[in-house]
């Protein structure tokens, strides 16, 4: 089987994720963990499973205003480092010019950790995109979490390891 883990990050946490998720699909999946910005057509073609992961922004996926926002904030506290692609399209640019596909897929975000009425999720967002596109999401949308400070609460990345190998699994009994 081959997986495709396409991820947009800000600030790095979601980067992070996808990497996690990346290592626990490799146990079923030949695995691929790309940004949005080099996520192209024949890799995503390619795929058996498209995995696909963003930062939760004003409640649902990120605009090119809110990642304008992200830079703005980034510049602002020397502590937050700007993901190197962050400056890159977004994933809602990578929809827009997504094509039909066949593939299963799967959907996560990172969010502030509170109740999720409050919070909004992006992956909500990203699933009604991914079943647009003719993918057939195996799994709920999942969250993952971050604190006021913007650092991942601690287990989070074990967490998506996990996620990623239970996908895995979901995928190839579907
Ligand atoms: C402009 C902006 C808006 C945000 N809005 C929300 C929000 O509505 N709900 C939430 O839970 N987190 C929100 N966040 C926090 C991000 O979801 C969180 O920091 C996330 O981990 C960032 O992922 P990244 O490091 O991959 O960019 C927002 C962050 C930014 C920069």
């Amino acid at each position: 089987m081959k997986a495709v883990v396409v991820f947009e990050s800000m600030f790095g946490n979601t980067r992070r994720l996808a990497e996690a998720v990346g290592k626990g699909l490799a146990e079923t999946a030949e695995v691929r963990v790309v940004p949005v910005s080099r996520a192209n057509s024949r890799l995503v073609d390619d795929a058996d499973l498209v995995v696909v992961g963003g930062p939760t922004h004003i409640h649902g996926m990120s605009r090119p205003s809110t990642r304008k926002a992200a830079v703005d904030q980034a510049a602002k506290q020397p502590a937050t480092v700007l993901d190197p692609d962050a400056r890159a399209a977004g994933l809602d640019d990578w929809f827009a010019a997504l094509g039909h596909l066949e593939a299963r897929a799967a959907a996560f975000d990172t969010r502030a950790k509170a109740p999720a009425i409050l919070t909004g999720r992006a992956s909500k967002g990203i699933d009604r995109q991914l079943r647009r596109h003719g993918l057939r999401p195996v799994v709920d949308p999942e969250s993952f979490l971050v604190d006021k400070a913007n650092h991942l609460q601690p287990g989070e990345e074990d967490r998506a390891r996990e996620w990623g190998q239970r996908l895995g699994r979901s995928t190839e009994a579907s």
